[in-house]
């Protein structure tokens, strides 16, 4: 079923009707693993402007505005020249268009791995700019005594573990981790010790599905896998990967719609239109017509 806005005309602001919605906590997220089972799923997709949330918000637990945005929004070649005020851009902007989902900002690549102290400042900086609920930083074992710190003074925290992209120039490329044992092994003590050091989720990306079933087996936050294992206790797409927009998407990643083809052929539809003086009057004359009765 489809959502249904009632658009506030003083504020632009699209209501979801027709019950005012509740936001998510992130205690709420954290509860769904009890005992080691999640037997309700956490649905994560990222998320990076106020449209795309009021879509998504609707049938997800969590948006991610994720550091991604670099490459899918504007076309930077990694996530490592991502800076601050983007994130802080669109977090706000996801804030805006998100009613249930609980928002988690990446803190973007040289903006916490300092010091802890560096990590808190950046992390309020984001909080309080965007409304968001809970920030996400990549590392494992060494990143530990940040998320310590940072749990312990008001900042819910999002690990990351396994492929982390913003260390793409120290692991050479985007290869699925863990094949080895001594990977594996080193993967799942960084798992264990964001867990350990108070992380409410955990993103599992990139890893061979018996790791990402041991770190799963081996936490008790919630793990939300990518490309790791649909035995996570949930999963989490890039949404331009999830919904076709890109020819190229990493080979684990499950496509649910092809709507770039789509984009394209209501591009060249209007092209035609504006080429042939054939622009109609009324621009719902290309919608599809409602079912009749
Ligand atoms: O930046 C991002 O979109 C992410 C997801 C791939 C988990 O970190």
């Amino acid at each position: 079923m489809s959502t249904t806005f009632t658009l506030d005309t003083a504020t632009s602001r699209a209501h979801p009707v027709p019950e005012p919605v509740r936001r998510l906590t992130v205690p709420a997220i954290q509860a769904r693993k009890k005992g080691g089972v999640t037997a309700d799923p956490v649905v994560m997709l990222t998320a990076y402007t106020a449209r795309m949330a009021q879509l998504l918000d609707p049938h997800c637990d969590m948006l991610l505005v994720g550091d991604s945005l670099g490459q899918v929004i504007y076309g930077l070649d990694t996530t490592v020249r991502v800076t601050l005020d983007l994130m802080i851009a669109h977090g706000a902007a996801v804030v805006r268009g998100s009613y249930r989902s609980v928002v988690v900002v990446d803190l973007p690549f040289g903006t916490y791995e300092a010091s802890p102290e560096q990590a808190f400042e950046t992390a309020a900086r984001v909080l309080r700019e965007t409304g968001a609920a809970a920030v996400k930083m990549e590392g494992g074992e060494v990143l530990a005594p940040t998320i310590d710190f940072l749990v312990k003074r008001g900042i819910p925290v999002v690990g990351h573990v396994g492929l982390t992209p913003q260390a793409v120039n120290a692991l050479g490329g985007y290869g699925a981790r863990g094949r080895s044992g001594a990977e594996a092994a080193k993967i799942e003590g960084d798992a264990r010790a964001v867990a350990a050091a108070g992380a409410f989720a955990l993103v599992v990306e990139g890893v061979v599905e018996p790791v990402a079933r041991a770190i799963t087996a081996a936490v008790a936050c919630p793990t939300i896998g990518i490309g790791a294992s649909p035995d996570c206790d949930g999963q989490v797409l890039v949404v331009d990967d999830m919904l076709g927009m890109f020819e190229r998407v990493p080979r684990f990643v499950r496509r649910f719609d092809t709507l770039a083809d789509r984009i394209s052929a209501a591009a060249a539809t209007y092209a035609q239109a504006v080429r042939d003086r054939s622009f109609p009057a009324e621009a719902e004359l290309y919608l599809p017509k409602p079912p009749k009765g």
